[in-house]
């Protein structure tokens, strides 16, 4: 049995992820933004060990879940799912590329680590100079570039650690809306094989993975001194500079 921690499970791919994950035998933590969501997030999941209450738009929170969650002791896997689409820029960027970036760093370290991308990262550009001074303009393409990014930077400098990223495909959940033409049961199969099978093709690190194939991402995502610049923007932001 193995214990992992989703975030954004209170509904979507996290919440069907945990439900999978529960229904497997592996013990599970929740997250919710506030009480309310987390009361959701227990009632949908009813097998899950405990909820972790925290809203990853906010800096000190991220903290607080990361306290919390270590509080509770150190997970084998941590799936990085919460993320928003229709947002401000600024909190489209905190959501998606802050918060997995700060827990990543404050969190004890698992063994291994699942960051929720999206094949629109493929459209996203880094803009470090302008993000350092302002994080206004950070397009949803953007975001997911740059935590595909922090993914592959975890994988260089984390040998002993399994980070890879998954495109879960374009879904209907809420964000995906109920036109979207993907699979949903594909959309979270992959990151529950990435976090707790045996298979020797999740034993791998540094790669992006779409229905478990893994396949070419954004090729700025592997350039090591964007990385390093993202890190250090990320540590700027937050007071935390990443453990190496
Ligand atoms: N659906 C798609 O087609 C698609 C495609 C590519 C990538 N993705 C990625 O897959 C992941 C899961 O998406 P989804 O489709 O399941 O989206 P979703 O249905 O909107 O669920 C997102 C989850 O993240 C949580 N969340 C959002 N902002 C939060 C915050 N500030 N603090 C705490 N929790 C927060 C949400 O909480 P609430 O329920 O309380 O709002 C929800 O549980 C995301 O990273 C998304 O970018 C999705």
């Amino acid at each position: 049995m193995a214990t992992i921690f989703v975030t954004g499970s209170a509904d979507g791919l996290g919440q069907l992820a945990a439900k999978a994950l529960v229904y497997q035998g592996h013990q599970v933590v929740l997250h919710a933004r506030n009480a309310e969501r987390a009361r959701h997030a227990q009632q949908s999941v009813p097998g899950a060990a405990h909820v972790i209450v925290g809203d990853l738009s906010d800096v000190d929170d991220i903290r607080q879940v990361a306290e919390a969650a270590n509080a509770w002791g150190r997970f084998d896997a941590v799936i990085h799912n919460a993320g928003v689409y229709r947002a401000s820029a600024r909190e489209v960027f905190i959501v998606n590329t802050v918060a997995p970036y700060l827990l990543t760093c404050l969190m004890h370290r698992p063994d291994r680590l699942i960051y929720l991308s999206s094949d629109m990262h493929l459209q996203g550009r880094a803009h470090l100079e302008q993000l350092a001074r302002d994080q206004s303009r950070v397009s949803y393409s953007d975001s997911k570039l740059y935590v595909t990014m922090l993914c592959m930077a975890v994988a260089h400098k984390w040998p002993d650690v399994y980070a890879n990223a998954v495109d879960p495909g374009w879904v209907p959940t809420k964000m995906g809306g109920p036109g979207a033409s993907d699979d949903l049961q594909q959309g979270y199969e992959t990151q529950v094989w990435l976090a707790v099978s045996e298979d020797r093709a999740t034993q791998v690190s540094g790669q992006y993975f779409y229905h478990r194939t893994a396949t070419p991402c954004n090729p700025q995502a592997g350039d090591i001194a964007l990385q390093e610049r993202l890190l250090s923007i990320c540590g700027a932001m937050t007071g935390i500079a990443f453990p190496n």
